[in-house]
């Protein structure tokens, strides 16, 4: 096979050499392309760019394959747990069993959050959308925790990993709790991450709180599907942000403004509130009509995904998941979930569905499940950042470890209006 492409335009030419990965489709190295030619390329959603080389996750989403370091997203999910998986992604291997039990330490004992936190948070009103308060109070974790803040010293890289894989449980149970009213309540560290986070959010001081093991291992479920997807819009914003040198805590906050949008990760959130506008099954069609018409900006939240073209193998396992906690809820007719079935049924035998290859994502059935869990709508793009916090980080350090790694700066087709001269406010017309 030639080991380069030749770009030929007029008398402009280059000589772009290929690059291959392990699996996947080779890239085209367009770096010397500029230099050569004076030409830019371009390419707004990066549909066709890879920005950046990873050995972390790998996704074929014409075969609806998602690998994290190699292992397949159904087996890590059905027989490892979150801590193990945060493990794989930051260090590249699964743990053995004592670096299991080390890295498990080291994140439980890193759990509790600077007590000024709690004042922090009392500055921001009641009503404030928790995706907000984790902006803020992320961000702010930079201002709490300066001995982990330079990213030139790899020990200090891993505490701040660490640190924030350990605390956005804690930040983001403390969002919930602050909306509703109830007092924060501390981590416990005799539970695993997922029955402590539930704890953190649902425990009240009058009363013990009863960990049910089916819901905590829903929860740790939801946290593996959602731990890291290559460079989706967060991931991407992370690695921008990380690539001027700012801290990582800053770099992580970025990462959840990003997921905050309804494309993105705030898709749980909004497929959850268009079950409710739709309401009930009858009503379905019309909304269906409206996701086909060209002229209504209407789609329906929880379908599609920009790289899966057959299925999600997330949405795979979530749904499965989804109707383990049903059952153990024993939740049969609830209004909502009829519409979701039913939704999901009418879009997989639709032709315009099937033609645009548009499957029930993740967080379509993610959506549902937390509700079932008892979280508020509000708390389910909250419950993504969570999770995805060691996909970020994972990515940042790999970002910040490579030789190749400079600011991130692309380039733009200008279309504005040619150099013109300034004219006095009275000559203007
Ligand atoms: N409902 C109706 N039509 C849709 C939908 C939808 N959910 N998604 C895409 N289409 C149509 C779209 O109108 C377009 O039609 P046409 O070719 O006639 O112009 C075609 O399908 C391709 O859509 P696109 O916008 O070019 O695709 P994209 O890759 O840019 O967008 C997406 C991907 C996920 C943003 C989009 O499918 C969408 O908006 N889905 C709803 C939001 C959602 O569920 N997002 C969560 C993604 S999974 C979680 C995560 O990783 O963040």
């Amino acid at each position: 096979m030639t080991e380069s492409a030749k770009f030929v335009l007029g008398d402009k030419n280059a000589e772009l050499q290929l690059r291959h990965g392990t699996i996947g489709p080779d890239v085209v190295d367009i770096a010397a392309l500029y230099k050569n030619t004076g030409l830019f390329t371009y390419d707004p959603g990066f549909t066709s760019t890879a920005s950046c080389e990873s050995k972390i996750t790998y996704i074929d989403g014409d075969e609806g394959v998602l690998l994290h370091r190699g292992y397949s997203i159904d087996q890590l999910a059905e027989r490892g747990d979150f801590l193990e998986t945060c493990y794989l992604l930051l260090y590249g291997e699964l743990p053995t069993a004592s670096e299991k039990e080390d890295f498990v330490y080291r994140v439980t004992r890193h759990t509790m959050v600077h007590e000024q936190m709690s004042r922090f948070y009392t500055g921001f009103r009641r009503d404030a959308h928790p995706m907000a308060v984790m902006v803020g109070s992320v961000g702010a974790l930079s201002a709490f925790y300066h001995d982990s803040t330079d990213i030139t010293d790899p020990h200090q890289r891993m505490v701040a990993s660490i640190r924030m894989i350990a605390k956005t449980p804690t930040l983001a149970a403390m969002a919930y709790k602050y909306h509703v009213g109830q007092p924060f309540v501390y981590p416990r560290n005799d539970l695993t991450y997922a029955e402590n986070f539930l704890h953190m959010c649902f425990a009240v001081p009058c009363e013990p709180y009863h960990i049910n093991p089916t819901l905590a291992k829903a929860m740790d479920r939801i946290f593996i599907l959602h731990a890291d997807h290559e460079q989706n819009a967060s991931t991407s914003t992370v690695r921008l942000a990380g690539s001027s040198g700012a801290n990582p805590f800053a770099c992580i906050a970025a990462g959840i403004a990003c997921l905050w949008g309804p494309a993105h990760g705030g898709a749980n959130e909004a497929a959850l509130n268009m079950l409710g506008e739709i309401g009930t099954k009858d009503r379905i069609p019309e909304f269906i009509a409206r996701a086909k018409d060209k002229n209504d900006p209407f789609r329906l939240m929880g379908f599609g995904h920009r790289v899966y073209k057959n299925y999600d193998p997330r949405a795979k396992i979530m749904q499965q998941t989804c109707h383990e906690v049903l059952d153990e809820l024993g939740i049969k007719d609830d209004p909502l979930l009829e519409v979701a079935m039913e939704l999901e049924h009418i879009a997989l035998h639709d032709d315009y569905f099937i033609e645009k290859k548009l499957y029930p994502n993740v967080d379509f059935y993610s959506g549902i499940t937390l509700k079932a869990l008892g979280f508020p709508t509000e708390m389910f793009t909250v419950l993504f950042a969570v999770a995805r916090t060691v996909g970020w980080i994972a990515q940042w350090n790999e970002m910040i470890e490579d030789p190749q790694q400079r600011i991130g700066r692309p380039r733009q087709l200008y279309t504005g209006a040619p150099r013109r001269d300034y004219l006095a406010i009275d000559q203007r017309a």
